[in-house]
């Protein structure tokens, strides 16, 4: 069966790739390479012994996309990562944000039902609930107003979708909503490739440790929380990448309850950013060179994900702890620096 992802090259899609490939799925990846690299293509055939088909170009242009579709009518489901995620970026330039991320979702939603696809898995994220009222964040709980640009297009993103299904019941989608993914494949082949300055927490951290960067700063120590530092839901790539294949046997098993399904994809065990940066230090034996310095503009104060309805409904549960997360964002950064010997 053959499974479009888009963004196949960037850091969750080629995970993604990996675990399709390895549960017999014929992958076709588009990636227009704006924040990844033709490598990972090489490096997800090393992983899986296949090479996925790959075509470059961009999904918000219209007649490509169109023209891709009607190449490809046969599509058994589409994972679609492709789009913006740097929340300041987005503050910065909003509309690059909103045309990117949402007119390339409207041009596939529109090349869906022009050829009979029925299924479509759409990568959301936590940031739709803000700073949540109620913790552990359920799907339920309500979407506030965005804190960024960025987290507005996941929203209106979410919605376009609901009301494109609305029209046509013949449609199934899930939207899975992310909280913090970290980590890397454990051949350390594929991983998170930030260009220039990280924004996240994890390729910060390995970059100060490889002595890419001189010292990682920690956004605040005066949150309302054991240590001070902010709570996050850091979930292994891996498990996450696993759950976008159990969502999408789920659409083409025909076992959805309604046609538009919604899921936290987390642990439901919150970390302090100390929490990370020690788990680090004891798995990389590397001791950080970190300061204190004042809260992020924008950032919440904690957020985990009540993990109850993923858990019982696709019958998926990370498993990686966050050693195992922080061992092998480690372990991939040391490939990068050539300074793998296993
Ligand atoms: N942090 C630091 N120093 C850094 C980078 C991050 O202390 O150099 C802290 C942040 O303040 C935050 C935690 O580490 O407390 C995690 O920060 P990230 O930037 O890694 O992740 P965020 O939770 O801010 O952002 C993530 C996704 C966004 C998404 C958001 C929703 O990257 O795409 O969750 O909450 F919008």
């Amino acid at each position: 069966m053959k499974i479009l992802v888009t963004g196949g090259t960037g850091f969750i899609g080629s995970h993604t790739a990996v675990e399709l490939q390895e549960q017999g799925f014929d992958v076709v990846i588009v990636d227009n390479l704006s924040n990844s690299t033709i490598e990972v293509l090489d490096n997800i055939t090393k992983i899986t012994g296949k090479r996925p088909v790959f075509e470059q170009f961009d999904l918000c242009d219209q007649s490509l996309t169109a023209d891709f579709f009607r190449r490809h009518n046969d599509l058994a489901g589409i994972i679609h990562f492709a789009a913006y995620k740097a929340v300041g970026e987005s503050v910065e330039k909003p509309l690059m944000y909103y045309r990117n991320n949402l007119q390339s979702l409207m041009n596939i939603l529109e090349g869906m039902l022009a050829n009979n696809i029925n299924n479509l898995v759409f990568s959301s994220s936590c940031t739709v609930y803000g700073q949540p009222d109620e913790l552990p964040v359920r799907e339920e709980s309500p979407i506030k107003e965005a804190f960024s640009p960025y987290g507005n297009t996941k929203q209106i993103s979410e919605e376009i979708i609901r009301d494109t299904l609305k029209a046509n019941p013949q449609l199934q989608a899930i939207a899975l909503r992310y909280f913090n993914p970290i980590g890397a494949h454990p051949s350390a082949l594929i991983g998170e490739l930030p260009l220039g300055v990280p924004n996240n927490l994890m390729p910060f951290i390995t970059q100060t440790a490889i002595g890419k960067r001189p010292v990682l700063r920690v956004f605040g120590n005066d949150y309302n929380t054991p240590d001070g530092t902010a709570i996050r839901d850091y979930i292994h790539v891996v498990d996450l990448a696993q759950a976008h294949v159990v969502a999408l046997n789920r659409m083409i098993e025909k076992k959805m309850k309604k046609n538009y399904e919604i899921f936290n994809l987390g642990t439901g065990n919150g970390l302090t950013v100390l929490e990370v940066i020690h788990s680090f230090e004891k798995v990389s034996g590397v001791k950080l060179n970190y300061v204190f310095v004042d809260r992020r503009p924008g950032d919440v104060e904690k957020v985990w994900a009540d993990t109850t309805f993923a858990n019982q409904e696709l019958g998926w549960k990370a498993q990686r702890s966050v050693d195992e997360m922080t061992l092998s964002a480690w372990r991939w950064e040391l490939r990068l620096a050539g300074k793998l010997n296993d």
